[in-house]
Formats: C-alpha cells, sequence, structure tokens
C-alpha cells in the first residue's frame, strides 16, 4: 500500500523527521515562506499537513481534496476554522502538556521583571550609568512579588502550573476566573475563584491565560483595565487577540495599570512603530513561551506522532476537544 503524503510546514528535528519518514511520504519546500498559490499547488494532494500557523479555513480545505489530518505544532489552534474542519471530517491535533511547565515560567520571568523593572535596570547598568546620582535609588523602587495577588484569567493545565509556582513558590495569594471552578486546584493553591471583575479589581498581577476562540476574542477592554487596581501589572502570554491593543496601550499611557509584561500581541510579529514598543512601562518579548530546546523538541516529536498516528490510527494522538 502507498505512503500516504504528508506536508511539513515547519522546522523540525531529525528525531520528528524519522517517526514521520518511517510511515509516511514527506514533503518539505525549501521556501521559508510560501505563498497563497504555492501552498495550494502543495497541498492539492496530501493526506496530511503539519504546521502551526497557516488558516485552516474551507477556501484552504477547498483546495485539499484529500486532506485527513492537520496536526499543529502548539498547543493553541485558533488558526482552525473548526466548523470547516469539522463539516469534512479533518481531524486537528496540538500539542498540550508538554508546554505548560515552560508556559508557567515564562510568565514568571515576565511577572519578575516587570515588578522589579529588569530590563530598564540592566540597560541602565550596561550604559555606565549605574553611578550617576538617583539610579538604583527609590525613583528605581519596583514591587514585591511575594506574598502578592495574582489573579489567573484560564485556569486551564498552564493557568495551574502558574497557580502553583505562584502559590507554592512566592506565597502569593491565588485568584481565578473561569468558565467552570477548579476543586483540585482551590485545594492544592489555595486558589480562590472570582468573577472576571472582581478578580480585575483585588490582583497585584493580572495573568491572562485563556485560549482564543470566537468567544474570547477581545475579552479585555477598557473598562476592564479601569476596574484593575494603578500598581497592577498585567501580563499576557496566551494571545494577543484576547485583548483589545488600543484600549491596552491607553491605559498604559493614562498609567491606569502600573505596567504590562507580553510575550504575543494582536498582529505578530509586532509592528515597529506600535506604541508598546516605545512605553516605558511595558516589557515585550516575541512570543517565546514554549521556546525552549526541550520543549520545542518534545513538541515536534508530539506533532509528528499526532500526523502519523491520525493517519493510521495506530497510536494515541491528542485531538483539539472540539473534534473529538
Ligand atoms: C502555543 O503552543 O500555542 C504557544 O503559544 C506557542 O506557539
Amino acid at each position: 500500500m502507498a505512503k500516504p503524503k504528508v506536508l511539513v510546514l515547519k522546522p523540525l528535528p531529525e528525531e520528528a523527521k524519522t517517526i514521520i519518514r518511517e510511515r509516511c511520504t514527506m514533503i518539505e519546500p525549501e521556501e521559508s515562506h510560501i505563498s497563497r498559490e504555492r501552498l495550494a499547488e502543495l497541498i492539492s494532494d496530501v493526506d496530511g499537513l503539519l504546521t502551526n500557523d497557516i488558516r485552516i479555513d474551507s477556501e484552504l480545505l477547498d483546495e485539499a481534496k484529500q486532506l485527513k489530518i492537520v496536526s499543529n505544532q502548539s498547543v493553541g489552534y485558533n488558526n482552525f476554522d473548526l466548523a470547516a474542519m469539522k463539516a469534512r471530517g479533518v481531524i486537528g491535533t496540538h500539542t498540550p502538556y508538554v508546554l505548560d511547565g515552560t508556559v508557567a515560567d515564562l510568565v514568571f520571568a515576565l511577572i519578575l521583571a516587570a515588578a522589579r523593572r529588569v530590563p530598564e535596570l540592566d540597560s541602565l547598568v550596561k550604559q555606565g550609568k549605574w553611578g550617576e546620582p538617583g539610579n538604583g535609588g527609590e525613583a528605581h523602587y519596583g514591587v514585591d512579588v511575594h506574598h502578592a495577588t495574582i489573579g489567573i484569567v484560564g485556569m486551564g493545565r498552564i493557568g495551574e502550573a502558574v497557580a502553583r509556582r505562584a502559590a507554592l513558590g512566592f506565597d502569593m495569594k491565588v485568584l481565578y476566573s473561569n468558565r467552570s471552578r477548579k476543586p483540585d486546584a482551590e485545594k492544592a493553591y489555595g486558589a480562590q475563584y472570582r468573577s472576571l471583575e472582581q478578580l480585575l479589581e483585588q490582583s497585584d498581577f493580572v495573568v491572562l491565560m485563556a485560549p482564543l476562540t470566537s468567544e474570547t476574542a477581545g475579552m479585555i477592554r477598557i473598562e476592564h483595565f479601569e476596574r484593575m487596581k494603578p500598581t497592577a501589572v498585567f501580563v499576557n502570554a496566551s494571545r494577543g487577540q484576547l485583548v483589545d491593543e488600543p484600549a491596552m496601550i491607553d491605559a498604559l499611557q493614562r498609567k491606569l495599570i502600573y505596567a504590562a509584561a507580553l510575550d504575543v500581541y494582536e498582529t505578530e510579529p509586532v509592528d515597529a512603530g506600535n506604541p508598546l514598543l516605545s512605553l516605558p512601562n511595558v516589557i515585550t518579548l516575541p512570543h517565546i513561551g514554549s521556546a525552549t530546546a526541550q520543549t520545542r523538541f518534545d513538541m515536534a516529536m508530539v506533532a509528528a506522532n499526532n500526523l502519523v498516528g491520525g493517519l493510521l490510527k495506530d497510536r494515541q494522538i491528542y485531538i483539539v476537544p472540539e473534534l473529538q
């Protein structure tokens, strides 16, 4: 029997390629940027696709008549048009679990960097300004993280990993808002359930950890920033489109909140002219939540297994909940 044909649009380690090549014919285009026309050509006769950023919608599926599975090399799958995939019986998979701790670590990197003004003070030292009057003194004091209140919006696996670090590592009071209560997290980390509004009013650090869906898009608007404490730090390491970005910029410019620490943006890569890049109370990272060598390796292995398993039905795979 002919091997299924799969298109791989992400760089993979050799180990992941081996998993795929053992059972499939793998197409790996050499170009770093693939035009829409080229994609249509490449996808026309493949059974599987490995990606994490291509929009999988009706238009694309019309050109991919043989496609049976899209394996996303990420936990998020907001690039899937779930209704279109469901209508055509195309499986969609993702890479949960392997990145939970890594993303939670990054959330804490952002929290600590904003609270203790790490990038600002790092740059001051490197510019040779440490010895100048006032530098490193009261004007540069930060805020405490330990024993502060953290509010986690979206208590999925990564949210819980953040709660664990907050409660057990930093003695923080943990609040959370979520579609459903999480009794295990309440017991293990003393996490207290709040409405979104209560959480915003009571938290020193507001961490957005929700998935991007049609219900959550734009969920944090100006009225939400207005509810936060003027000393609050807002952290987003999930998806930029969850936030009304102009409203966040307005809130930062008007100092409705103390700072924002961001790994994600409405448009990525973030535009060089975006006002977020010139605000002193904003810390910016280039969407690196899961970007450690080990975790990216693990994600590639899971994505490769999902791709092959989805076609051969010979192993456990991680189909996204809405398509199960
Ligand atoms: C994910 O896996 O969804 C992370 O945002 C990394 O892309």
